[in-house]
C-alpha cells in the first residue's frame, strides 16, 4: 500500500512535469521541458527511491488552517490510482507535443530574458478545474493531466505540492519557501462546500469573502498586496488597474518565492566584466560569476549541461539550477527545437557526476516577465473557460451558475541569480467574471551566450521555473 502511495506521488509529480513542459514549449522553451517529463529520469530511477519520496512526506499541520468547520477536513490521501495517473500522464504528454510542434518558434519569442513557472500556473489552473463542471472541466483536466478521471491525482499532486514540495525548509537550512494560494469571491455569493473543501483542505487556500459589486479596485489592491506579501515584494502588481470591475465575481490566486543559496558560492571578489555574445552577432559587457571547483556537468556534441545544487535543508528535498548551453553561440532555438523533437534526448545528458573543472562562468542575470495567459492556454486547447459556455457551476452555492467565465488570467515571474544563489517569484491570479458575453577530463562551461534554465526539485522532478538568458545587461 505504501509503496503504491509513493509511486502515485512520484507519478503525479511527472504528470506537472509535462503539464511545466507544454507550457514551456508554448514560450519556445520545450527543450528543457520536454526532457524534465520523461518519466524514467535517472534522477527518479537511480538515487531516488520510493522511500525517500515515503520519507518526504510530513503530516500536514491540521491545526493552523484558516477554516472554521471541521466537517471540511479532508482525507488524505486521495484515492486515484497510479494506473489512471499513469493514463493521464500519456494524454498530457501527447498534448504537449502537439503544442510544442504548434507553437515553439523564435518569432514568438524576441529578443528578451523570460521566465515562468510552470507549478504556479498548473496550481492555479488545477483549483480552477476544481470549480468547473461538464465539458469545461473535461477541457481543462485534459490539458492539466489526461483525461476525465484524473481530477483526484490533479488534487493529491496539489495537496503534495502545498504540503510537502513547497513547504519551507529554511529553519533547516535548506531554500526559504513560499507557496500560497487565495480564493478571493463576491460576498453575494456562497462558496460550493465540495469546492472549498479542495480549495483549504489540499490547496491549503485562504478564503476571503470580498466586494466585487462595489469596491472592485480596493479588492484588486488586496489580491495585490496578499501576491506582495507572499513573494516578499519581488511582484507587487499580478492585476493591471482594471483587470478586476463590478462584474468580477471571484479571483483564484496562487503566489510562491524561492531564496536558495548555492551549495558553493561564488567567490564576488572573482566577479569580472566579460563579453556575452548576443543572437544578432553583436555583443555584450556582462559581469561574470566564475570557480574552480568541481562541478555537475557534461558535455555532448552540441550542449554543455551545468547543475548547480541549492543547500539543502534537513529534509530530502534537493533543488537545482540546470543550464542548458549550447555550443554554438547562436545555437539558443535550434538546441529548444531539438529537445521538442526528440524527448529522450536531454534525458540522456544529465549530468551525473562532478568532474573537475577548468573554468566556469556564468553571467549574473535579472529577469522580470509577466503576461494574460488566455491567449496562450486557448492555442493549448483549452477554450472553453473563456468563453460563453463555460461551465464552471461548481464554485458557488447558488443558481447564478451559467453565467461565469474566465476573463483573464495574469502570471508573472521574477528571478534574480547571483554569487550567494537565487532569489525567484511567481504569481498567478484567474479572475472569473459574469459573461456579457561522462569522462574524467576537466571541462569548461562558458555562458557567454544565450542559455536556457531551469530551477527544480530534483527528488519529486516538480519544475517551479523555466527560463532563458539571451542578453544578462536587460533591465528587468
Ligand atoms: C455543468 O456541470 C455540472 C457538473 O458537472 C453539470 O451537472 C451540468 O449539467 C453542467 N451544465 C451544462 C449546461 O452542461
Ligand atoms: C539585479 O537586481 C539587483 C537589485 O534587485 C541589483 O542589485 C543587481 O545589480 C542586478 N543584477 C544585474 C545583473 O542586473
Amino acid at each position: 500500500m505504501a509503496a503504491a502511495a509513493a509511486a502515485k506521488r512520484l507519478s503525479v509529480a511527472h504528470q506537472q512535469t509535462r503539464f511545466a513542459l507544454c507550457l514551456a514549449a508554448a514560450l519556445c522553451l520545450a527543450a528543457a521541458a520536454m526532457r524534465l517529463s520523461v518519466v524514467h529520469s535517472p534522477v527518479l530511477s537511480g538515487k531516488i527511491t520510493r522511500n525517500t519520496l515515503q520519507d518526504m512526506e510530513i503530516a500536514p499541520p491540521r491545526s493552523d488552517l484558516p477554516f472554521s468547520s471541521p466537517a471540511a477536513i479532508p482525507q488524505r490521501p486521495s484515492m486515484a490510482t497510479a494506473d489512471d495517473i499513469r493514463l493521464s500522464i500519456s494524454h498530457q504528454t501527447r498534448f504537449a507535443l502537439r503544442l510544442a510542434a504548434a507553437i515553439s518558434s523564435p518569432s514568438k519569442a524576441p529578443a528578451t530574458n523570460r521566465a515562468f513557472s510552470p507549478l504556479s500556473l498548473h496550481v492555479a489552473l488545477s483549483l480552477l478545474a476544481a470549480g468547473a463542471g461538464g465539458t469545461t472541466r473535461d477541457q481543462l483536466l485534459a490539458v492539466l493531466g489526461g483525461g476525465p478521471a484524473a481530477a483526484e491525482s490533479l488534487h493529491a499532486l496539489a495537496e503534495q505540492v502545498a504540503h510537502v514540495v513547497m513547504a519551507d525548509g529554511s529553519a533547516a537550512g535548506g531554500p526559504r519557501i513560499e507557496f500560497a494560494d487565495a480564493v478571493f469571491f463576491d460576498k453575494s455569493l456562497r462558496l460550493n462546500p465540495a469546492f472549498e473543501e479542495i480549495a483549504v483542505g489540499k490547496y491549503k487556500a485562504e478564503t476571503h469573502s470580498v466586494d466585487f459589486r462595489e469596491k472592485a479596485a480596493e479588492v484588486s489592491d488586496q489580491v495585490n498586496s496578499w501576491v506582495e506579501k507572499v513573494t516578499s515584494g519581488l511582484i507587487k502588481q499580478i492585476l493591471p488597474p482594471g483587470s478586476v470591475n463590478q462584474r468580477t465575481r471571484l479571483v483564484l490566486g496562487n503566489a510562491l518565492y524561492f531564496k536558495g543559496a548555492w551549495t558553493k558560492k561564488f567567490d564576488a571578489s572573482k566577479t569580472r566584466d566579460g563579453e556575452f555574445h548576443l543572437l544578432d552577432g553583436s555583443s555584450v559587457q556582462a559581469p561574470f560569476m566564475s570557480s574552480k571547483d568541481d562541478q555537475y556537468m557534461a558535455s555532448y556534441d552540441n550542449l554543455k549541461v551545468l547543475r548547480l545544487p541549492y543547500q539543502q535543508g534537513g529534509d530530502k528535498k534537493q533543488f537545482s539550477m540546470y543550464i542548458l548551453l549550447p555550443k554554438a553561440q547562436d545555437d539558443l532555438w535550434s538546441l529548444a527545437e531539438k529537445l521538442r523533437s526528440e524527448p529522450e534526448f536531454l534525458d540522456k545528458h544529465i549530468p551525473a557526476w562532478k568532474v573537475p573543472v577548468g573554468q566556469i562562468k556564468i553571467p549574473k542575470f535579472n529577469i522580470s516577465y509577466g503576461f494574460e495567459a488566455s491567449k496562450l492556454l486557448k492555442s493549448m486547447g483549452l477554450e472553453l473557460p473563456f468563453s460563453g459556455g463555460a461551465n464552471l457551476s461548481e464554485f458557488f452555492d447558488s443558481h447564478m451558475r451559467q453565467r461565469l467565465f474566465v476573463s483573464s488570467i495574469f502570471h508573472k515571474s521574477v528571478v534574480e541569480v547571483n554569487e550567494e544563489g537565487t532569489e525567484a517569484a511567481a504569481a498567478t491570479a484567474i479572475v472569473v467574471g459574469l459573461t456579457s458575453v561522462g569522462h574524467r577530463m576537466t571541462m569548461d562551461f562558458i555562458a557567454d551566450h544565450p542559455f536556457l534554465f531551469v530551477i527544480r526539485e530534483d527528488t519529486t522532478g516538480v519544475v517551479l521555473f523555466i527560463g532563458h538568458v539571451v542578453n544578462p545587461l536587460l533591465a528587468p
